[in-house]
């Protein structure tokens, strides 16, 4: 475990279990999970092992079954619904493979939203701030088109844009790069390394090993349970393949 000083994120003893189904679904068996500040986590593992119920159990989306999640010294698990309602506005941000932008809205008026909605009195510095990010993001220019009239690569940036714009602690992202093609991965996957070197921390699902190198550190999820980790260190171009083939070789211990 890493100096609690330096943690941002921590789960313990996290467990979910799913009471809709017959016999009930048991996704999350003991947890234990520090996140560093800065730190950019990728979750493995296989289809249905847990780690969507994982990310949203750390992130207030859900409520874990039992455990306990804090989040910079406040314990949301005892939080009341709207007060962790209010810290996953404030706090957190959020990427999915899909963008779940309003069809009504441009670009730039979706990527605001729930920022403005944080922070109403600052509509100047967050309208401020969203040009910014979507300067830095490279969208600027379709910042008024429908989200028909842009790119999977562009409305993934977008979604990076929106979640970024309320100035979260930390950023979940559950397979963000899982609907796009490859050139477009490379693309959000680049944006991505940015945010994390821009100092956010960052919690990304994903099965592609390519986008897992890009991570400091890897955990892997088997039936509920973290079985394994990997510490990669910081990312760099030049070492991109290398970290490849390192992640490829370590999965295919595991029969990934
Ligand atoms: N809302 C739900 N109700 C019942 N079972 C669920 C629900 N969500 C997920 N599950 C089950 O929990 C297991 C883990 O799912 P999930 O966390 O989505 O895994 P992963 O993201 O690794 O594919 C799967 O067997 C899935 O079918
Ligand atoms: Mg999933």
């Amino acid at each position: 475990m890493p100096q609690t000083d330096q943690v941002t994120l921590e789960c313990e003893s996290l467990t979910k279990t799913y009471y809709s189904t017959d016999p009930p679904t048991q996704v999350l068996n003991g947890i234990d999970l520090a996140v560093k500040r800065g730190e950019f986590l990728v979750v493995m593992g296989a289809s249905g092992s847990g780690k969507s119920s994982l990310l949203y159990s750390i992130s207030g989306m859900d409520r874990p079954t039992g455990g306990n999640v804090t989040l910079e010294g406040r314990e949301l698990t005892s939080m009341k619904d709207p007060e962790v309602s209010r810290v996953r506005l404030t706090s957190m941000g959020f990427i999915f493979q899909q963008a779940y932008f309003l069809s009504n809205l441009n670009i730039q008026d979706n990527i605001l939203l729930p920022a403005l909605k944080a922070t109403p009195k600052d509509k100047a510095g967050v309208v401020a701030r969203v040009d910014a990010l979507m300067e830095r993001f490279g969208i600027e220019h379709v910042k008024r088109h429908g989200i028909t009239q842009v790119s999977g690569g562009q409305l993934q940036r977008a979604s990076i844009c929106r979640a970024l714009a309320g100035e979260p602690t930390i950023l979940f992202a559950d397979e963000p790069t899982g609907a796009l093609n490859s050139s477009m991965t490379a693309e959000v996957m680049d944006a991505l390394s940015d945010v994390h070197s821009g100092g956010t921390t960052l919690v990304m699902v994903t099965h592609d090993p390519a986008c897992a190198a890009r991570a400091d550190r890897i955990v892997y999820l088997k039936d509920g349970l973290l079985v394994d980790s990997r510490e990669l260190g910081a990312w760099t171009k030049e070492d991109a393949k290398r970290r490849e083939d390192e992640v490829f070789a370590w999965l295919s211990e595991k029969g990934f």
